[in-house]
């Protein structure tokens, strides 16, 4: 099928790249010059495993190309929107690119176009933009508009796409529903090689949800909203564990071990960032009270998430007595693991907050720099992990990457001022860094000092802090 997408975002590049890469004529747009130069050249604006290779891959068979929404419009039947939908100051979404791009395809189309909103929109947008298309239409367009939320996550977005637990589409007639299922047809029957996965045996049985347009724009705003709920909701109770002197880590197992709960989003750490949980959270309850509808346990699940930066410095500044005139090595900067996305980072906010304290900052993040010096350049940016903790008389942990479990802590205390480390991802397991001679604080569990030996030898010489590995609540 020829089908184009609009918005060469994290969302839209990838929708585009995985839907050539089952076989279709993608045709992809989008508004920014210097990232469509970029495309034109099959390189990725940004960082997400697997997308590149794919990318090229299309590109050179001719099956993915780039250029204008103009052509988008021209090229293809059914079209994806895909543009960014982010907060305005009231928290409400704003749609203006929405907007804009539906009043293009209605100026633009002259025969039937299927417009697929991509897009995370606050419900009854698809009204709104079937009224668009109305109005603004100057040759009588034929047209359908239906709602196809996205639930991919960076940094497994391209699996995200060939493996997903559910399709949902919301739809105000059979032909739209069609041509959705045509369009997802190779994921749905499994006949794509998947690119992800050698000898690839999942996607059993995946769900394809047709529903009212209005209810699937509500699934992925309720969705997202429920999701941060469970993160503010546990982050509460490691609060609790540190007065009590609990452990979270047990306590999240034991609950988790009840399917009607679960064990996802269920770690503590803090606080959930990210281009969508913020301001999905803040859009829903704006729609929510707009409606009528009181909505105000959202509001408390906003309110604890904004308290985790400051409960965390007050950790740092538990430790550290003055911060002012200290170096802190900081590990992480994008919201979560493999990914280079910064947008709404809860590092963005810690790291001003310790600059204005006087703190003097190194941090290091495997791909996310770039991004991170672009809105905040008064910081110092290493090249790897060991730099960052040169000289520090802290270590604070943002971002759970994988790489952090792999280090030589023999090495990281000798490069330190002082072996302290404060975790906000719950990374290591207690005792075993502390006997590594490390004072360790972390979320919802006990502080560790290392023990009188291992503080004057150090840490021994094992790499492997690992301890039983856990789902991060930051990877959504
Ligand atoms: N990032 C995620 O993990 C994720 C997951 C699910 C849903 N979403 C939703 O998908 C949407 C896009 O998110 P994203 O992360 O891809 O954003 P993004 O900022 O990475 O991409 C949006 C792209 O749209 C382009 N654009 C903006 N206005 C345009 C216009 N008028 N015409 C053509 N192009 C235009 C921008 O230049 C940009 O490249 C948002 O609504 C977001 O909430 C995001």
């Amino acid at each position: 099928m020829k089908i184009s997408v609009i918005g060469a975002g994290y969302v839209g590049l990838t929708t585009a790249a995985c839907l050539a890469e089952i076989g279709h004529q993608v045709f992809c747009a989008d508004s920014d010059e210097q990232k469509l130069a970029k495309l034109r050249k099959a390189e990725v604006p940004f960082y997400e495993p697997g997308l590149s290779p794919m990318l090229q891959k299309s590109c050179a068979a001719g099956r993915l190309e780039f250029g204008t929404t103009e052509e988008a419009i021209d090229r293809s039947e059914c079209i994806f929107i895909c543009v960014g939908t982010p907060p305005l100051e009231n928290g409400e979404a704003d749609l203006s690119a929405i907007e804009a791009v539906a009043r293009m395809i209605a100026k633009r189309a002259s025969d039937y176009r299927l417009v697929i909103e991509k897009s995370t929109v606050p419900v009854q947008t698809g009204s709104q933009v079937r009224r668009i298309l109305m109005l603004h239409s100057t040759n009588s367009l034929d047209y359908d508009v239906a709602s196809n939320p996205e639930f991919l996550r960076e940094g497994t977005a391209v699996n995200d796409f060939f493996h997903p637990d559910r399709i949902v589409v919301g739809v105000e007639s059979t032909r739209a529903a069609d041509l959705l299922r045509e369009i997802y047809k190779p994921v749905l029957d499994k006949t794509f090689t998947c690119p992800v996965h050698p000898n690839c045996t999942k996607n059993t049985d995946v769900r394809f949800l047709v529903t009212d347009t209005n209810s699937a724009e509500l699934i992925k705003h309720a969705s997202n909203s429920f999701l941060a709920m469970k993160i503010s909701y546990i982050n509460m109770v490691a609060n609790l564990c540190e007065v009590v002197g609990a452990d979270i880590s047990k306590v999240s197992e034991g609950m988790g071990l009840d399917p009607r709960i679960g064990r996802a989003f269920l770690n503590p750490g803090i606080g959930f960032g990210g281009f969508c949980f913020p301001k999905d959270l803040q859009a829903f309850v704006r729609m929510a009270e707009k409606s009528g509808c009181d909505f105000s346990l959202l509001r408390e699940v906003e309110k604890i998430n904004k308290l985790r930066i400051e409960r965390f410095i007050e950790k740092v500044r538990k430790e550290l007595w003055v911060i002012r005139g200290k170096r802190i090595g900081v590990w992480g900067l994008a919201f979560k693991p493999n990914t280079d996305d910064v947008r709404f980072a809860p590092s963005l906010v810690l790291l001003q907050a310790l600059l204005q304290e006087g703190a003097i900052i190194s941090a290091y993040d495997p791909e996310a720099t770039e991004k991170a010096q672009a809105v905040m350049p008064n910081i110092k940016y290493c090249a790897d992990a060991y730099e960052a903790v040169k000289g520090a008389d802290a270590l604070l942990i943002v971002t759970e990457w994988e790489q952090f479990r792999q280090m030589d802590w023999n090495k990281v205390s000798s490069l330190m001022e002082s072996p302290l480390i404060v975790d906000g991802r719950n990374m290591f397991d207690p005792q075993e860094i502390g006997a590594k001679g490390f004072r360790y604080i972390s979320v919802g569990r006990e502080s560790v000092a290392p023990p009188p030996s291992a503080a004057n030898a150090a840490a021994s010489s094992s790499p492997s802090m690992r301890h039983e590995k856990q789902p991060q609540d930051s990877t959504v």
